[in-house]
C-alpha cells in the first residue's frame, strides 16, 4: 500500500471527529489496490464492515464480488471505499454532518489514487459527491465534474432482494469495465452529464 494512503488509513482508525466514532466498533479505512484505475464509493460501514474494519464484507459486498467477477476482476484488483467511514447506529443513512466531516478522507484516497473514474454505488454517495438523487433513473451514465469522471450504479444493498436489480449492477459493471479500456487507450469516452459545462 501507498505510504500516504497508509497515513491515511491511521487517520481514519483513530478517528473522533464525529459522533460516530461512540457507537462504532471500528473505523472502515477503503481497501484495495491503490493503482487502480476505479475506486468504488458506497454508503458507509454496516454490521460485519464495524466488526471486521474492512468496507463491503457483509452481504452487500458479495453481491459486489459477484458483479465484479462477471468481468473477471477481484475485489483485490479494484480500490473500495465508502462515504462515511464508521457504522451509523442500526445503519441509519449517514447525516450531512457525518458526511461532510468525513468527506476529507474520500478527498484524499481519491488525490492519492487518481483513478481514471469513480464508481458511485447508489443514492448516498450520489448525492454527497454529486448532489444528485433517484440512482435508478441515472445509473448507467457517465458523469463530468472537475476533471473526474464518474460512473453511476445502484448501490449493491439494493439488489439482494431485487433480481432485477442484480442484472442492472452487473450490466453496469460490464460497462464500467468497457469505458475503463476506452480511457486506459486514450479514446474518448461519451460523457452523458457534464457538471462543469
Ligand atoms: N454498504 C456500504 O455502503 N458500504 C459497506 O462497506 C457495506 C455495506
Amino acid at each position: 500500500m501507498s505510504e500516504k494512503l497508509e497515513t491515511i488509513k491511521e487517520q481514519i482508525i483513530e478517528c473522533v471527529k464525529c459522533d460516530l466514532c461512540k457507537t462504532r466498533t471500528n473505523s472502515v479505512p477503503g481497501k484495495g489496490n491503490f493503482q487502480s484505475d476505479v475506486i468504488f464509493v458506497g454508503e458507509a460501514p454496516g454490521k460485519n464492515e464495524d466488526q471486521y474494519g474492512e468496507p463491503f464484507i457483509g452481504v452487500a459486498g458479495k453481491k459486489l464480488s459477484a458483479a465484479l467477477e462477471e468481468v473477471g476482476i477481484s475485489r483485490e484488483e479494484v480500490y473500495i471505499t465508502n462515504i462515511v467511514k464508521c457504522r451509523p447506529p442500526k445503519n441509519r443513512v449517514p447525516t450531512t454532518t457525518e458526511r461532510s466531516t468525513c468527506q476529507e478522507y474520500l478527498k484524499q484516497e481519491i488525490s492519492i489514487i487518481k483513478p481514471e473514474i469513480i464508481c458511485i454505488l447508489g443514492n448516498t454517495a450520489f448525492n454527497s459527491l454529486l448532489g444528485g438523487s433517484e440512482i435508478t433513473k441515472f445509473r448507467g451514465k457517465v458523469v463530468q465534474k472537475d476533471n473526474q469522471l464518474y460512473f453511476l450504479t445502484v448501490h449493491p444493498a439494493a439488489t439482494i432482494y431485487n433480481q432485477e436489480l442484480i442484472k442492472i449492477l452487473k450490466k453496469d459493471i460490464v460497462k464500467l469495465f468497457e469505458i475503463i479500456v476506452e480511457l486506459k487507450n486514450d479514446r474518448k469516452v461519451q460523457i452523458d452529464i457534464d457538471y462543469t459545462a
